[in-house]
């Protein structure tokens, strides 16, 4: 018979612990709030009050329950309140000397029976638990931001945690709706071990301008259907706190040189730059804690001065991106050329083309008017010859350097001066297809995501050697697809692959561990952090192949040794086991 947890107290009403309260005093627990001094409860009362009168706002609570709520919490300043609950939760900020003393003296105050957990993201529960004489009752229970509305909750036991307490938790957990993930005291745990890599990489394409904060956002966002983007995330989390556990992960976590906090944290730290919580992080926020920007992007003056214009485009190339692109292009009103190296495969474009924009057509996207009239500005070729007067071209042929660097210097004779020519390339230098023409001014990355027709996203990828009207003139035709185009440098992986692809390999050096099974890693991810699909899901349907082959290509240029692809990765490939597309990858899809 498991212990009954009624009354619980929340210690620091900070970002997390106002949210942890209006999650347990919402589920019907009565909740001893409390905080350092009296300034710090009203700023907890307020950030509660703030929460949950925006959900009567929106809908999503009455007038009355919010009052009900409210009613349930006990605002209380000093831990001697704390006298008679059965559960204790810390959420104080992520120092370990504090949280030691917040646990001696919760250990002294609170009933014996009571359990004591911390939501620390990083630092190590067993040390936290050795500050208490009851170090069997201590606990681990890591919410997310905002707590409220992200469904996970990691629950870390340390070797002395007592099975009847990970059990009681767990239940408490399920009586708050809340999904659990169990698992030992690692740094990081499972999702901020994955996460901060990932966001503190982010910080560094932004600090040394590799692309702006929107850019980098918008990216993540659009190109992996992110909740947001890493910057805005970080304003979310906090900067004290998102350095705190950087720097605790790379102490603690074998000190991965991805998890040094770059540097500009800790200056916008010490400047007070916070993030939300202070009004202002990387963006600029209409009050503290208020979610609404105010310094939105400034346009860049006299850029639209600079655009050519374009009517025509070449697309070279007959694989699924090419058909994905033409159909693109077409139905944006452009005159369509595309040219493949034979008329059996232009007849199978031309039909993939078909079927797609049939498919518009029976959901009600597309009239059959308009399907024709796309159809009908596309021409079909087989000769590169009959490029020489488009206005732009676009490449999505195979990826393999020596076939691209044939083709630009192909394009080079070929096409009329003035021309932008694009390559579609995920992982090759820009600036080698470039070289391989006599105008590398004229010629741009524009990195389509898959399937192009759905996909928002196109990352614009400048070389040192691209001119400012081809960037002006590639922006403007993207903007006219309806697409967000962001820009960026030439570097492997440019920014999504970048970000993403790391993470990825991280989870897979994670399965490998032990640390936790590839359900919970999805799990954490998708729950905790609001991710569309859990990274050995998205594994799968990349194709593991094809992920091997761009973390080893940002491996080779970047020599972070924390890129070096996971040998289960390259064991998987090995063995034929490439995902969805061979019916095994990191799951089994036969019988699914
Ligand atoms: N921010 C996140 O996204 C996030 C997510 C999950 C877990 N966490 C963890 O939650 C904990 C709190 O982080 P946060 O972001 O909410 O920090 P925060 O700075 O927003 O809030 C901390 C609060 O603790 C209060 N406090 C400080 N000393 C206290 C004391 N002695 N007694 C009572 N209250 C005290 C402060 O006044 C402040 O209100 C950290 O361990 C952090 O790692 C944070």
């Amino acid at each position: 018979m498991g212990r009954e947890i009624n009354t619980v107290g929340v210690v620091g009403l900070g970002t997390m612990g106002a949210g942890i309260v209006e999650v347990f005093a919402r589920n019907g627990l009565s909740v001893v709030a409390v905080e350092i001094d009296a300034q710090a409860l009203e700023r907890g009362r307020a950030n509660l009050a703030g929460s949950t009168d925006r959900a009567v706002a929106k809908g999503k609570l009455s007038p009355q329950d919010r009052d009900a709520l409210v009613g349930r919490v006990d605002f209380q300043v000093g831990l001697a309140a704390l006298h008679s609950v059965d559960f204790v939760i810390e959420a104080v900020p992520e120092h370990l000397d504090l949280k030691q003393q917040i646990f001696a003296e919760l250990d002294r105050v609170c009933p014996p029976h009571a359990i004591l957990a911390t939501n620390t993201s990083s630092l190590s529960v067993t040390e936290i638990s050795v500050a208490t004489h009851r170090p069997h009752q201590v606990i681990g229970v890591h919410f997310f931001n905002p707590a409220p509305v992200m469904k996970l909750v990691e629950i870390i036991k340390t070797v002395v945690t007592t099975p009847e307490v990970v059990a009681d938790v767990e239940a408490m957990c399920a009586r708050l709706g809340k999904a659990d993930v169990t698992i030992n005291d690692r740094a990081g745990f499972i999702a901020n071990a994955l996460l901060f890599g990932y966001l503190n990489h982010a910080v560094t394409m932004f600090e040394g301008r590799y692309a702006t904060r929107e850019d980098i956002d918008a990216a993540m966002k659009l190109g992996c259907g992110l909740p947001m983007g890493p910057l805005a995330l970080m304003d979310l989390i906090g900067l004290d706190t998102a350095y705190e556990i950087l720097d605790t992960m790379y102490r603690r976590g074998g000190r991965d040189r991805r998890h040094a906090p770059n540097p500009l944290l800790k200056q916008m730290v010490t400047a007070g730059l916070l993030g939300r919580k202070s009004g202002r992080g990387f963006y600029t926020y209409e009050k503290p804690g208020s979610p609404v920007v105010v310094d939105a992007a400034a346009a860049v003056e006299g850029e639209a001065s600079l655009e050519r214009p374009i009517t025509t485009v070449g697309v070279v190339g007959s694989g699924t991106m090419a058909s994905g692109i033409i159909e693109v292009f077409a139905k944006a009103g452009y005159e369509v050329l595309s040219v493949t190296r034979g008329a059996e495969k232009s007849a199978r474009v031309c039909e993939t083309v078909k079927t797609s924009l049939n498919k518009g057509v029976v959901r009600g996207k597309l009239s059959e008017a308009d399907r024709d009239q796309t159809v009908g500005r596309i021409t079909w070729s087989t000769n590169l010859d009959h490029l020489a007067d488009v206005d732009l071209v676009v490449e999505a042929v195979v990826e393999e350097l020596s076939v691209k660097k044939a083709l630009f210097a192909s394009l080079d004779e070929i096409c009329k001066p003035g021309v932008v020519l694009a390559t579609t390339t995920s992982s090759l230098p820009v600036i080698e297809c470039a070289m391989a023409t006599q105008r590398p001014a004229d010629v741009i990355g524009l990195h389509f995501f898959n399937p192009a027709q759905i996909m928002p996203l196109v990352e614009i990828v400048s070389t040192i050697r691209t001119s400012a009207t081809t960037r002006a003139t590639a922006k403007s035709v993207i903007a006219k697809l309806g697409k967000t185009g962001v820009g960026c440098a030439d570097r492997a992986g440019f920014i999504v692959n970048a970000l993403l692809f790391p993470y990825l390999n991280d989870a897979v050096k994670m399965l490998e561990a032990s640390y936790a099974t590839a359900d919970d890693i999805d799990a954490a991810m998708k729950l905790g952090c609001g991710y569309p699909m859990g990274p050995f899901e998205l594994l799968d349907v990349v194709g593991l192949d094809v992920s091997l082959a761009i973390q080893r290509e940002l491996y080779l240029e970047l020599r972070e040794p924390g890129f070096s692809p996971a040998p289960l990765l390259e064991h998987l490939v090995t063995a034929g086991y490439l995902g969805r597309k061979t019916g095994r990858g990191f799951r089994d899809h036969t019988h699914r």
